[in-house]
């Protein structure tokens, strides 16, 4: 099996050549390319410095010299490389390794005096004493590969290089402990071991336990044992021939212990070959009862591809270096807790989740839920900030937080893998985006003059012109549709779900599955103002607002398209019998608060709904309040001077102003919103025409019931709504505050907020207009 050269040619080669095998004392090399090396009598082996890849740093090494790959067998410095102008030198006290400012970087120095150096055929460096007995040799202190005469004692280790191309200690080592050849991840940076993945023998009494690993002269790889035995331990058996073959055998940097050969001979454009290799698969092997992320970095599935492992990022995650894919991967936008918990509840706004049937995970678990089914499974992760994946078998949910360890590449078919991935950036949903002081209502007075209100609709797009780059991030995540993509998705618009304030809206379901609301326009807006106002409309996002996925703006056809809201819309909710959870009730009006905080307080532009009424505002999962339809009343309802003379807002729910000569504010939402406050406690319309007269108008009769005392009529038969009574009654106050007569009495959308949540005291709100009666 061809190995890919590359992983060979990390080291450029300095210039040949000089002596054979022996080293004479006082003898040098230096980084400087002219320098020779010391070479081994056939030439087949070389010390000296290698320039390292795009570095000015140099390692010196041992060397295959006549192949063409030159590759490194036994490195001094890796640690701590030379730059250039570094020299070696061979002395009587050893062997020292000097920086140009003539530092030591790296020495040895036995306790014999050295006569001289040598080169051996075999590979090995030794450092002689002047009665030829060696004093240093490089085979006793291997670092990632072992050739053939040398052997690995019992206290020896090989560690791999950290990459192909990096030939620091890496994240594995080959050892022995307790009578068994080892091999462990490493605790890297540290040397610490974690539990080991594969292991010779299982020891059984002290005579055959393993005393030394051998790389004999036939290239045969063996334990001898105490006992003198020996033991293939796990390696498969072969045919070698080392005339034809050079054979090596080196702890990779991804953590297989593997046997190579090279045909001999510089000739050959031939690469090293794997002959045999432990473990068989080490994406299985390396344990998940350990910590440390595997064979692979964290989040990234382990598989072997041509006998090597080879690591894969999950989708939605991609390499942190892409240069070195088992560094493992990150998520392309970050997961977790805490950043944007107002989205918690509504995870299918920021997250996806992906299913994949033979990626499996083990280890990092934070909860074991059994008995579960697979679909509680993935909902449990989708709910869980904490949950980044959830791994699914029979009847137990195994959910794991980042970072991910142990991923591996399985068959298919046995456990079911859940991946979470954001869909938005956690910027993106900021609720609390900074506010534009230099921006304007979006919605202004309709008697106002409409040579001002020119002016300030230019000064408003000119505003949105000129901060538009910051926000095309945003913007980008609004799609638009073609008419006939729309018409598709309805079924050429079949199923109408209703008639809005602005035009009809039909359900459809994308191509990917997600269900949609498409709103098609009946009012046409000039064309420059529908793309900035959707523009600006794209860049809300709150949890209390209906998301907007597109648009199409085609000739005639102008549709929006949003989200499809599961549990319809706030009236048909309120008008259920018997009455909705009175806890349901409060935690939406809470959130249609808060929507509407967020537009007139905390979004780029200020938007003023203008249209705030209960079948405007819908439920989403969980019966969370969207506001619908925002946005809207500037876009479609001005006409073309900019100045419109229609009555906006719904019959029952209109704040006295719009019959007056005054510029429209927030306050308009705010008087709506008093409405559908008092709707959502009395869980009636605001105006009923059948029946008891004095009952119709729901803000009438609220003050009534208010000033007389009798708020628990307003409940009638609401024994929850009863129970909370200091709420019930603060909330009528809040309630009759918002419904003021004049705007500047009517507390802002925030004040409305505090005084809901208990945080601003209620004061008793006066009578809501002049003319209703407190009998
Ligand atoms: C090392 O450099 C050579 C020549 O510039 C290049 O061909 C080779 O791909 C490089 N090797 C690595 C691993 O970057
Ligand atoms: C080492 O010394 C011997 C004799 O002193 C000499 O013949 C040989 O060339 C020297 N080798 C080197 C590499 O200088
Ligand atoms: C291996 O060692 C034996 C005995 O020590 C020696 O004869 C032989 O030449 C060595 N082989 C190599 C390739 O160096
Ligand atoms: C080797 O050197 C030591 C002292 O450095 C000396 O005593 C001994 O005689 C020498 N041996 C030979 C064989 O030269
Ligand atoms: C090798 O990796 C280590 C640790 O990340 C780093 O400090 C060192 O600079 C790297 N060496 C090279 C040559 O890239
Ligand atoms: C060696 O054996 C001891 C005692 O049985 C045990 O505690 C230890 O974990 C073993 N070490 C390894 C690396 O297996
Ligand atoms: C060691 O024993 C375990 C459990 O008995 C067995 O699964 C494993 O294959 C044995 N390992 C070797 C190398 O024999
Ligand atoms: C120890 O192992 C040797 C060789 O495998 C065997 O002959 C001997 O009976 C074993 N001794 C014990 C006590 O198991
Ligand atoms: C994640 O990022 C990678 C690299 O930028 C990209 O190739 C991939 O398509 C992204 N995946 C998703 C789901 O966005
Ligand atoms: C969610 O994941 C599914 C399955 O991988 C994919 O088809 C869909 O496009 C993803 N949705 C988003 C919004 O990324």
């Amino acid at each position: 099996m061809a190995v890919p050269s590359t992983f060979f040619l990390t080291l450029l080669v300095l210039s040949p050549t000089l002596a054979f095998g022996i080293v004479n004392l006082t003898s040098k090399l230096s980084t400087n390319d002219m320098s020779p090396q010391w070479l081994s009598p056939s030439g087949e082996f070389a010390f000296g410095f290698r320039k390292l890849n795009a570095t000015n740093l140099f390692l010196l090494s041992i060397w295959y010299d006549k192949i063409p790959d030159k590759t490194v067998v036994w490195q001094a410095n890796a640690d701590h490389l030379a730059p250039r102008g570094s020299e070696v030198k061979l002395t009587a006290s050893g062997l020292s390794l000097t920086d140009p400012q003539s530092q030591v970087i790296w020495k040895i120095q036995p306790n014999k005096a050295i006569s001289y150096g040598n080169m051996l055929d075999s590979g090995n460096f030794v450092l002689a004493t002047n009665d030829s007995a060696d004093a240093w040799e490089s085979f006793k202190f291997p670092t990632d590969t072992l050739l053939p005469n040398q052997t690995l004692g019992l206290d020896d280790s090989l560690f791999s290089r950290l990459t192909e191309t990096n030939y620091s200690k890496g994240r594995f080592e080959l050892y022995f402990s307790n009578g068994s050849l080892l091999l462990s991840p490493v605790a890297w940076p540290t040397e610490t071991r974690y539990v080991s993945y594969f292991r010779s023998q299982n020891t059984t009494n002290t005579s055959n336990m393993a005393a030394q690993l051998v790389f004999s002269e036939s290239a045969e790889i063996y334990i001898v044992k105490t006992d003198g035995g020996e033991d293939p331990f796990r390696w498969k058996q072969t045919a070698l021939d080392t005339n034809a073959y050079y054979y090596r055998a080196t702890l990779d940097f991804n953590g297989v212990f593997t046997q190579y050969s090279h045909p001999r001979g510089s000739t050959s454009q031939q690469v090293w070959s794997i002959v045999r290799y432990v473990p068989d698969n080490i994406c299985t092997a390396i344990k998940s009862i350990d910590t440390g992320s595997g064979a692979c970095g964290y989040n990234s599935y382990c598989t072997i591809e041509n006998q090597r492992p080879a690591c894969k990022c999950p989708d939605g995650y991609s390499f942190i270096d892409s240069n070195n894919q088992f560094r493992g991967c990150q998520p392309n936008l970050s997961l977790g807790c805490g950043a944007d918990d107002e989205y918690q509840g509504r995870p299918e706004e920021i997250y996806n989740i992906t299913v994949s049937t033979n990626g499996d995970w083990h280890g990092g678990n934070y909860e074991i839920l059994k008995p579960y089914t697979l679909e509680e499974c993935r909902k449990s992760c989708f709910y869980d900030c904490f949950c980044g994946a959830a791994v699914f078998q029979d009847d137990t949910c195994w959910k794991k937080s980042l970072p991910l360890p142990h991923g591996r590449v399985v068959v298919a078919g046995i456990r079911i893998a859940f991946m979470k991935t954001r869909i938005r950036s956690l910027g993106q949903f900021a609720p609390n985006a900074e506010k534009k002081d230099g921006s304007k209502p979006v919605i202004l007075g309709s008697f106002v003059g409409s040579l001002a209100i020119n002016s300030i609709l230019l000064a408003t797009i000119v505003f949105l012109v000129l901060s538009k780059p910051k926000k095309t991030i945003q913007a980008s995540s609004v799609v638009t549709f073609s008419y006939n993509e729309l018409k598709a998705a309805t079924r050429g618009f079949k199923e109408k779900l209703g008639r809005g304030s602005f035009g009809t809206v039909y359900k459809g379901v994308l191509k990917s599955g997600n269900f949609i609301a498409v709103k098609e326009l009946d009012r046409v807006a000039q064309e420059r103002e529908f793309k900035t106002e959707l523009r600006a409309i794209s860049k809300t996002y709150h949890k209390n607002l209906v998301r907007l996925i597109g648009f199409c703006d085609e000739g005639i056809h102008r549709l929006i398209v949003y989200e499809l809201m599961g549990n319809g819309n706030l009236e048909d909710f309120l008008c259920q019998r018997p009455k909705p959870n009175w806890n349901l009730r409060v935690e939406i009006a809470l959130g249609i608060a808060r929507g509407l905080v967020y537009l007139h307080e905390e979004c780029d532009f200020q938007i003023i709904h203008c249209d705030i009424k209960s079948p405007n505002i819908l439920l989403g999962e969980k019966f969370t309040a969207k506001i619908a339809d925002f946005g809207l009343a500037k876009l479609l309802l001005s006409d073309q001077t900019g100045t419109q003379t229609m009555i906006r807002g719904t019959k029952g729910y209109v704040a006295p102003e719009w019959f007056k000569n005054v510029p429209v504010t927030t306050k308009v939402d705010v008087y709506s919103f008093g409405v559908v406050l008092l709707e959502i406690i009395c869980c009636r319309r605001s105006v009923v025409m059948e029946g008891n007269e004095e009952h119709a108008i729901l803000t009438d009769w609220a003050y009534d019931c208010y000033v007389e005392g009798k708020i628990d009529v307003l409940t009638e038969n609401d024994e929850e709504g009863m129970a909370d009574n200091g709420r019930l009654r603060i909330w009528v106050m809040v309630a009759i505050w918002c419904i003021q007569e004049h705007a500047e009495t009517r507390p802002t959308m925030k004040m409305v907020m505090q005084m809901l949540d208990g945080s601003l005291a209620v004061h008793e709100p006066p009578a809501p207009s002049s003319f209703i009666s407190t009998c």
